[in-house]
């Protein structure tokens, strides 16, 4: 990784936007990578605007990642203000905004982001994380000390 690119990650963790739960969101998405280990569950809340059902607000957890972390971060304020349908056009490359570039080692990290935002926001049921643990907005941490909870996790490829 590039001594700039770390910087660039370094001020987005520096202060990072949108962490933790959202206890009434509208949407849930969750997924993982098998071979890093990293989990990613993003929640969104819908409002209302100019007659359009928009992003009102988007947070995340995730298990430490700090490129996911800094990815996540800028990805949950892009999104704000835009329909699902716009969300899910963001490219890759676009949710992780002003961290420019990725190395190809952490474009995976990139791509969990977009996996859990269209985990939350694509209408096939199927994909949605629809596990009582994010109805009630419980934490990812959560779902694996409560098992009873249960948990619908997407396994990117
Ligand atoms: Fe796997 Fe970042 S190293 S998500």
């Amino acid at each position: 990784m590039t001594d700039d690119l770390q910087k660039r990650i370094q001020a987005a963790l520096a202060n990072p936007q949108n962490m933790g739960e959202l206890a009434d969101a509208d949407a849930v998405g969750t997924v993982g990578n098998a071979d890093c280990g990293e989990m990613l569950r993003l929640w969104v809340k819908f409002k209302e605007q100019n007659g359009k059902k928009v992003i009102d607000r988007a947070t995340f957890q995730s298990f430490g990642c700090e490129t996911a972390i800094a990815v996540a971060s800028l990805a949950t304020e892009l999104i704000r203000g835009k329909t699902a349908g716009e969300a899910l056009a963001l490219k890759t490359e676009e949710l992780a905004g002003e961290l420019g570039p990725l190395p190809p080692m952490k474009i995976h990290c990139a791509q969990l982001v977009e996996g859990a935002l269209r985990s939350a926001l694509e209408p096939s049921a199927e994909k949605k994380d629809s596990s009582p643990a994010a109805a009630t907005g419980s934490t990812l941490l959560d779902s694996f000390s409560k098992p009873k909870e249960g948990i619908k996790l997407t396994f990117l490829d």
